[in-house]
């Protein structure tokens, strides 16, 4: 007859030294499944005598429930400790900085985004977007705007020649986005509103000037646009691009070959601190130029001075964005120096519009 004692110290210790859940499992199934050593020994109390089962009933019985909870206290043990081991292995610092996914951490250059800003704005108004070529001709550059072959004005541009073609013609990359002007003129009928970002040329470089520099033009041709529709367009235009309530502007008489009347625009603005500041102080900043388009300029492109009138402007993008975003120096706009770009660069998903706010 099985040694009850022995049977139950030897299970116990089994249940002791199980090392984890699937061992227990393994003892359980050995002592308590169908086949186990004590299922054997219950079955045996349907062969006995009343006598004996009264007397070896509740020993195997006992022997079963002991067992049964041993391994259901290693089994609680076991547990825990996996769950204790697991925590230990998974733990995270919250206090780590996410890292950013690859597309979060790319940059918008400023003047990328600087360009959407104003083509948001500008939309608004009503305009729409030209383009053109940087490798430009003498005629489109500079003839059809009203620079006579030899004027000074032509001097002026610093101008990047290439070498002269099969038939001696010198092409250039555009000084301006002013030819776009005629490419528009000379492709779209009136009434014509189009603004022209894109990259412009000049021999040129110090702090505030790059040789490649980028330039948004604006063209408005009609039957009566007249310069008061100028005033309030470029008005709006610099209260939505600086984000003030209101701007001063003072339009200086100047002269462009293009334009006639011709003007320079300054708006007001404070240099407290070294910090310029629109829609206050005394001083002024000169931003762009502008002016009523030339009856040549119209005539070059096949319009009628008499029937069609307009008016036209130029921008410096990479000084309206110094300007905004308080960079004081162009140059590193082209270095591509990835620390510069994480510091003035912005956010893919920042896109400008005038219903979320330019710069959010
Ligand atoms: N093209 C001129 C420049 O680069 C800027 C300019 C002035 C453009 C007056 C215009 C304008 O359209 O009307 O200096």
């Amino acid at each position: 007859m099985t040694d009850l004692n022995e049977l139950e110290r030897d299970l116990l210790s089994q249940v002791e030294a199980a090392g984890d859940e699937a061992a227990v499992e393994v003892v359980r199934v050995a002592a308590l499944g169908k086949k186990g050593s004590v299922s054997d020994l219950l079955k045996t109390l349907g062969t006995m005598t009343p006598e004996e089962r009264k007397e070896r009933g509740p020993l195997i019985n006992g022997l079963r429930d002991r067992v049964q909870s041993a391994i259901a206290a290693r089994k609680d043990v076991l547990a825990e400790a996996a769950l204790d081991a697991r925590l230990v292995a998974e733990r995270v610092d919250v206090t780590l900085p996410v890292q950013e996914s690859p597309e979060a951490r790319g940059r918008i250059h400023p003047i990328s985004q600087v360009i959407e800003e104003l083509t948001a704005i500008f939309a608004d108004m009503g305009f729409s977007v030209a383009e053109g070529p940087d490798i430009e001709t003498d005629y489109l550059n500079f003839t059809a705007l009203n620079f006579p072959v030899g004027h000074p004005a032509r001097e002026m541009h610093d101008t990047f020649f290439l070498a002269p073609d099969e038939n001696g013609e010198r092409k250039v990359l555009r000084t301006h986005t002013s030819p776009v002007q005629i490419r528009t003129m000379t492709s779209q009928k009136p009434p014509i509103r189009v603004i022209i970002p894109g990259r412009t040329y000049r021999h040129d470089s110090d702090q505030t000037h790059t040789p490649m520099f980028h330039q948004v033009e604006g063209l408005v041709i009609d039957r009566q646009a007249n310069i008061a529709h100028m005033k309030w367009i470029l008005e709006e235009f610099c209260k939505a691009f600086f984000e003030v309530e209101q701007v001063k502007m003072r339009f200086r008489p100047s002269f462009f070959p293009f334009t006639e009347p011709s003007a320079e625009v300054d708006i007001q603005c404070s240099r407290k601190g070294g910090e310029i500041r629109f829609g206050e102080g005394e001083d002024w900043l000169e931003i762009l130029g502008c002016g009523m388009v030339h009856p040549n300029v119209l005539r070059n492109c096949g319009l009628d001075p008499d029937e069609y009138q307009g008016f036209a402007w130029g921008m410096g993008i990479d000084r309206i964005a110094m300007l905004k975003y308080g960079m004081p120096d162009l140059r590193p706009f082209f270095e591509a120096d990835v620390r510069w770009l994480n510091h003035y660069g912005f956010r893919p998903l920042d896109i400008p519009s005038l219903v979320s706010g330019l710069t959010s």
